[in-house]
């Protein structure tokens, strides 16, 4: 962490604020006090009584087999079905009217209810169609679509059967599309022909056809019609959804799998250059997200109306807008446009025509409506709303405070929730009407969750203190594996530290031992809550002919949390690159990864900084990325390359969309 970080950081502890639970939260909230002993006692106890949420067709013998680690196993034994658990269950048990999802189209006055009841029929419906098409038990499915019903309805279809999915962010590109489809070997891909962003229709089905064309093992592509576009067709290949599930029947018995059986496996950035493969399994994955939305939202069923408002594609949608909602019997709110079309107030107009209760959403978007002003929330009815959550990325005090007030009319409580694609469940959170809260910090671990911020050599920090955060047992959503790398699994998490998960974040106690959390240690960037790899972009780069080496930081930025900044030498062959290099290469980088990834800025320089063993440091651009005075360059292999790169510097680079 750099010393300037620090320093902020203690000024900002020192004149923390906190705030109490509401009192009458407390007296209503669904857990209280006690609840932090009782899983200290025994945890694998307490995790054990919270799988009673669940309807299991076989009960377990054991709730946790650790005698292998760091591959558990959870619910040993145990049989259910997730999307009987999600959907079926509620309706059995005579709440099929309620209202799964109100589903908010982008274009104006396109919405659509979905109960319970519907959701089940679609559901078997489509489960139906999978099996048609001959997916079997076991075998991967692979999801690329916007935020509509469907895309609920795949996920839960593929569970039914037993199918693990891998839903693919619909930002990714056509490449990315291929790499996640190869490895995982994914034989059926779910798409639509595009869905609405920013005032018109964006595409999906050309992305598909392009990487499928690359993916010879793909047999069939199902379709869903959104948007109307003209879509290129392969036939005996593709098959429109409406044909392929519309005649379908209605009835479907869920078979029961292994508690263990694999749900899905998500993507996510490592410090290489290759995605990591997720895996996460059923009964764990489902008590652990179940538990953690009904605690840390302080859920009621049967009163409220719940908004994730992230995408299905990352962590964030799978666990609180699918799964752990839906488990719960939830009425959500499932929007699929962007905040700010048709005009800057939509979400605010979103959760006052549904009367939100909770809304859970990323730092990166609070900051976005900070600088829009608190003008256009306050046109729009907010007093429905009872609790605020945030997630992805560490949240400024500055936006936490701004969040309570603007957005919470100060009486909401805040709940800064810690966790990560691996975790599959939250982590780290205050829960309302039981702990307090400070703006910035995420506070402590949930129950029966044990976080403990060590030192270089795998010690606890006392109180005022920074290190690593550390997980220090296994947790029932836990990531199980890396998809086929049981070995990176092991490098990754569980070999920096003997015996202990390894989350790549750097943390520090405060005076109180509350934890706030201090962003990545490793290679990772966090741009808008998206986790990006500095290695993966730096691949993409140097994958372009004109392109000798490339360095990639990730820099402060005020709005998206980080950004791309790239550093990039040209080839010899490439002479000056031209005028257009910078945009040639920024469109690369979006062709490769997607646009998410695209730097902000690229730098073209004559060297790049290295010691003398080679490897680039990075700590320097950072700090020209930064504009900050250069730090030392004592280990430099050559020290006068820091002058010669600010001399250099060829800038680059809007970051329009
Ligand atoms: C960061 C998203 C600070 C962290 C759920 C973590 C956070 C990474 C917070 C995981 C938070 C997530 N405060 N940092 N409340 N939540 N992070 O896998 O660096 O997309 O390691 O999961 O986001 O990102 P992922």
């Amino acid at each position: 962490m750099s010393d300037s970080t620090q320093a902020a950081l203690s000024n900002l502890m020192h004149e923390q604020r906190h705030f109490d639970p509401p009192e009458e939260l407390a007296r209503h909230a669904n857990v209280s006090a006690d609840v932090y002993d009782e899983a200290d006692r025994d945890p694998v106890a307490f995790w054990g009584k919270q799988a009673e949420r669940l309807t299991w067709a076989e009960p377990f013998t054991d709730v946790l087999d650790w005698s292998n680690p760091p591959f558990a196993k959870w619910y040993v034994g145990g049989k259910l079905n997730a999307a009987y658990n999600c959907v079926d269950r509620h309706v059995e048990a005579g709440n099929g009217d309620r209202v799964a999802f109100h589903w908010v189209g982008e274009p104006e006055g396109d919405t659509r209810d979905l109960t319970y009841a519907e959701l089940k029929d679609e559901v078997c419906r489509a489960a139906n169609a999978l099996v048609e098409l001959g997916v079997q038990t076991g075998d991967r499915v692979a999801i690329y679509m916007p935020m509509i019903p469907e895309t609920v309805v795949a996920m839960l279809a593929c569970a039914r059967i037993g199918a693990p999915h891998t839903v693919v962010f619909g930002g990714f590109s056509s490449q990315a599309l291929v790499d996640r489809i190869q490895d995982c070997d994914a034989r059926v891909v779910i798409t639509a022909d595009g869905g609405y962003r920013r005032g018109a229709p964006a595409s999906l089905k050309p992305a598909v056809d392009e990487a499928v064309e690359r993916c010879p093992d793909v047999r069939s592509v199902l379709v869903v019609r959104r948007t109307g576009q003209d879509v290129a067709w392969t036939e005996g290949r593709d098959v429109w959804w409406h044909d392929a599930v519309g005649g379908q029947s209605t009835e479907h018995t869920p078979e029961a799998f292994d508690s263990e059986h694999p749900l899905y496996v998500m993507y996510t950035s490592g410090t290489t250059g290759k995605p990591k493969g997720i895996l996460h399994t059923t009964g764990g994955y489902l008590v652990g997200t179940s538990y953690t939305h009904w605690a840390v939202f302080d859920l009621k069923p049967e009163t409220d109306v719940f908004w994730t408002a992230a995408d299905i594609g990352w962590v964030t949608g799978h666990s609180y807008i699918v799964y752990g909602p839906l488990a719960n019997g939830t009425t959500s709110v499932m929007y699929e446009g962007t905040p700010d079309t048709p005009h800057k107030g939509r979400w605010w107009e979103i959760i006052s025509q549904y009367k939100v209760n909770i809304l859970y959403c990323a730092p990166t978007a609070i900051r976005t409506f900070m600088k829009w002003g608190k003008e256009i929330p306050e046109k729009s009815d907010l007093s429905s709303l009872r609790l605020l959550g945030s997630v992805g990325e560490p949240i400024n005090p500055e936006a936490w405070i701004w969040y309570r007030e603007v957005i919470g009319g100060g009486h909401c409580p805040v709940v800064d929730t810690w966790w990560q694609t691996e975790t599959g469940q939250l982590m780290i959170s205050p829960l309302p009407g039981v702990t307090s809260s400070k703006p910035g910090s995420a506070m402590k671990a949930l129950p029966g969750i044990s976080a403990v911020v060590v030192d270089d050599v795998g010690k606890p920090v006392s109180k005022g203190e920074g290190g690593y955060l550390t997980l220090t047992q296994p947790w029932p959503a836990m990531l199980r594996t890396i998809w086929g790398d049981d070995q990176r699994y092991r490098d990754t998490y569980w070999s920096r530290f003997e015996g202990v998960y390894f989350a790549g974040d750097g943390a520090k106690l405060d005076e109180e031992g509350d934890i706030w959390l201090l962003g990545r240690v490793d290679d990772v960037m966090n741009v808008s809550g998206h986790r990006l790899s500095t290695t993966e972009i730096e691949s993409a780069l140097v994958s372009h002919p004109k392109v000798a080496e490339a360095a990639v930081v990730g820099a402060k930025d005020e709005d998206t949390g980080q950004a791309v900044c790239a550093f990039v030498i040209l080839r010899e062959s490439a002479g000056d690159g031209g005028q257009d290099i910078v945009e040639e290469l920024r469109a690369h980088v979006a062709k490769e990864i997607g646009k998410i990834a695209r730097p902000r800025q690229i730098m073209v320089v004559p060297e790049l900084p290295k010691t003398r063993s080679g490897k680039i440091m990075r700590r320097l651009l950072k700090d020209v990325a930064e504009e900050r005075e250069v730090g030392d360059v004592t280990t430099l292999a050559d020290s006068t390359v820091m002058d010669l790169i600010s001399e250099n510097l060829k800038d680059s680079g809007s970051d329009e969309d």
